[in-house]
């Protein structure tokens, strides 16, 4: 079934968080990382309902989910796509890689595809050059990549 396109996380499941940290608001941080990790990005109602139930002024919940890069304010898709571009991988056909991850997603570095499925973004070094070209998908690394086989990838997430 197709997703809403802003579809959003409901209140019992955040209620469900808030209180596996029993409430407090000390455990804020923990709150949004769960949050994020299972909505993948933060909407503002998912804020709101964080800052209502810990009696934290929102202003405070919106500082935290602004400062650390590990929040995202804006949809991101199920699965995040890294296509490195760093040289050792761009001198082995990085940029056909991306290419095809473009042409396969039809998003660009920076973007959700309209279902939520995919995020993409480029990176300038995954730390395992000598497996270049390299992408990974929800951190699972892809060495060696041939711009053939990334439909293959691809296809293993729903
Ligand atoms: S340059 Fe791509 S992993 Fe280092």
């Amino acid at each position: 079934m197709k997703k809403d396109r802003y579809a959003r996380m409901d209140n019992n499941r955040i209620d469900e968080i808030i209180e596996k940290h029993h409430s407090e608001a000390s455990s804020l941080i923990q709150i949004l990382l769960n949050i994020q990790s299972e909505n993948h990005w933060l909407p503002k109602e998912a804020l709101e309902r964080v800052s209502e139930k810990l009696n934290v002024p929102m202003t405070r919940v919106q500082h935290i989910a602004t400062f650390y890069k590990a929040f995202s304010l804006v949809p991101k898709g199920r699965h995040e796509i890294h296509v490195c571009m760093g040289t050792a991988c761009h001198v082995r056909g990085a940029p056909r890689i991306l290419d095809n991850v473009q042409d396969l997603t039809g998003i660009k570095p920076g973007e959700t595809d309209l279902d939520l499925k995919f995020s993409l973004e480029t990176v300038n070094c995954l730390g395992c050059c000598a497996l270049g070209p390299v992408m990974t998908v929800d951190g699972k690394t892809h060495g060696k990549m041939a711009p053939a086989e990334t439909a293959n990838v691809l296809k293993n997430y729903e």
